[in-house]
C-alpha cells in the first residue's frame, strides 16, 4: 500500500517507516519536525536501503494537505502527528486541542475530499484512566483522563469513531499503545526528547549517558510489589510491527477496531532500573520522591485480541528494550544532534 506517515520522523513515525519500507510499503511522510529532526528519515533510509518522500508540513494546513493528497494519492493514513507532553499539556491545554483536534479534523476533512478513507491512529493507554480492572482489555470503559492530552486522545477516538459511524467506507483503526521504549537495534534512530525528559526510559538514559545525575523515584508507596509504579513496556519495534499488521486489517474492510497494543506484563520503575542496570552494566542511582500528580498506580494491557484479530503479538522482551535504548542513547548522547 501507499501509506501517508504524519508524524513519521518522530519516534514511533520512524520506527514504523522502517517496518512498513521492510514489508514492502511505499511511505510518505508528513511531519512539521516540531519534536522530531529530519535525520530521522534520513537513518531509516539508511537502515532500509529504501526512499521515502517526506513533506515538512503541517496538520492543520488544509492547503499544504490538499497539494500533498493530490500528489502522492495515498491508500491510507497512518496518524502519529500530536504534541504528547503530558505536563506541557496541563500548561497549554488550548495549544494541545488546537494541535491535535484541530490537526485531525482538518486531515480527516482532506482524507474525505480525496476518498481517502483508511486510517490507523495513535490513541494510548491513557484513555482507560484509572482502570478498575487489569490487566486492561479494550472493552474496560474509558476513564477520566488527568490531563489535556488524555482528553485529545479520547475525544479523537469518539471523534473517528463518529466518523466511521456516519460513513462505512471508512476503516479506522485505534491503536492503544502502552508504554513504548527501546530503540531500533541499529543504534540510528530512538527517542530523541527536548530538554529533561518525562518518561522513565529516557531519564534513565540520560542518567547513565552522565547528562542526569541521578533518577527521581516518583513515590514507593503505591499498591504494587514493591510500592513503585508498574506499567506495560513495549519495545517500539514490537508497536511498529502492530501498525503493520493493522494495515492488513484495513485492507480485509475493518470498519471500526480498537486494539492494546502492549505486552501483558508489567515492570516495577525498580523492576526497569534493575533491568537496565543488568543489561548494560551501569549503574543508575536513584532517590525516592514524591509521587508525580497524575499518575496511577498500576497499568497494563490484555493483548489478547490484538494477538487473535492481528495475529500480533510483542516478541522483544525487558532486557531488548533496555539493552537497546541503551545502545540509541550510548551512540547518540546528543540525539540527532551530533
Ligand atoms: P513524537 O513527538 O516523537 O512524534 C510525533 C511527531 O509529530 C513529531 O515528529 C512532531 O514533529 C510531529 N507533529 C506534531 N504536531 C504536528 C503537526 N501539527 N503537523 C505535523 N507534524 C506534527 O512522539 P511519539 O512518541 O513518536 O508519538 C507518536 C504518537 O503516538 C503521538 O500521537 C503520541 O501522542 C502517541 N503516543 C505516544 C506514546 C509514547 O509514550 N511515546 C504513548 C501513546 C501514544
Ligand atoms: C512510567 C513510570 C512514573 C519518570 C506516559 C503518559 C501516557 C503515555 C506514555 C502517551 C511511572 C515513573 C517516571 C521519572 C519515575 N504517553 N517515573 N521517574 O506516566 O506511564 O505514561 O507515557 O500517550 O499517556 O502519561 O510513563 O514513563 O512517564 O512513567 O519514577 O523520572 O515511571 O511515576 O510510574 P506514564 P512514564
Amino acid at each position: 500500500m501507499r501509506i501517508l506517515v504524519t508524524g513519521g520522523a518522530g519516534f514511533i513515525g520512524s520506527h514504523t517507516c522502517v517496518e512498513l519500507l521492510n514489508a514492502g510499503h511505499e511511505v510518505v511522510v508528513l511531519d512539521n519536525l516540531s519534536n522530531s529532526s529530519e535525520k530521522s528519515l534520513e537513518r531509516v533510509e539508511e537502515i532500509t536501503g529504501k526512499k521515502l518522500n517526506f513533506y515538512k508540513e503541517d496538520i492543520l494546513d488544509r492547503e499544504a494537505l490538499d497539494r500533498i493528497f493530490e500528489k502522492e494519492n495515498p491508500d491510507g493514513v497512518i496518524h502519529f502527528a500530536g504534541l504528547k507532553a503530558v505536563g506541557e499539556s496541563v500548561q497549554k491545554p488550548l495549544e494541545y486541542y488546537h494541535n491535535n483536534i484541530s490537526g485531525t479534523l482538518t486531515l480527516t476533512d482532506v482524507m474525505r475530499k480525496h476518498g481517502v478513507k483508511n486510517i490507523i491512529f495513535s490513541s494510548s493507554a491513557t484513555v482507560y484512566g484509572n482502570p478498575q480492572v487489569i490487566p486492561i482489555t479494550e472493552e474496560c470503559p474509558k476513564g477520566t483522563c488527568t490531563n489535556p492530552y488524555g482528553w485529545t486522545k479520547s475525544m479523537l477516538e469518539q471523534i473517528l469513531t463518529d466518523i466511521q459511524f456516519a460513513d462505512k467506507e471508512w476503516n479506522v483503526i485505534l491503536l492503544r499503545y502502552f508504554n513504548p521504549i527501546g530503540a531500533h537495534k541499529s543504534g540510528l534512530i530512538g527517542e530523541n526528547p527536548n530538554g529533561i525528559p518525562n518518561n522513565l526510559m529516557p531519564y534513565i538514559t540520560q542518567v547513565a549517558v552522565g547528562k542526569l545525575p541521578q533518577l527521581g523515584v516518583f513515590g514507593d508507596d503505591y499498591d504494587t510489589p514493591d510500592g513503585t509504579g508498574v506499567r506495560d513496556y513495549i519495545h517500539v519495534v514490537d508497536l511498529a510491527i502492530g501498525h503493520v499488521k493493522a494495515l492488513k486489517k484495513i485492507q480485509e474492510k475493518a470498519g471500526l477496531k480498537i486494539y492494546n497494543l502492549g505486552t501483558g506484563v508489567g515492570y516495577s520503575v525498580l523492576d526497569i532500573v534493575k533491568n537496565f542496570e543488568e543489561a548494560t552494566g551501569v549503574k543508575i542511582p536513584y532517590v525516592i520522591k514524591e509521587r508525580r500528580a497524575g499518575d496511577i498506580a498500576s497499568c497494563y494491557a490484555d493483548a489478547a485480541k490484538a494477538k487473535e484479530e492481528l495475529g500480533w503479538v510483542a516478541e522483544r522482551g525487558i532486557k531488548e528494550m533496555c539493552e537497546d535504548s541503551w545502545r540509541w542513547q550510548s551512540n547518540n548522547p546528543n540525539g540527532y544532534e551530533n
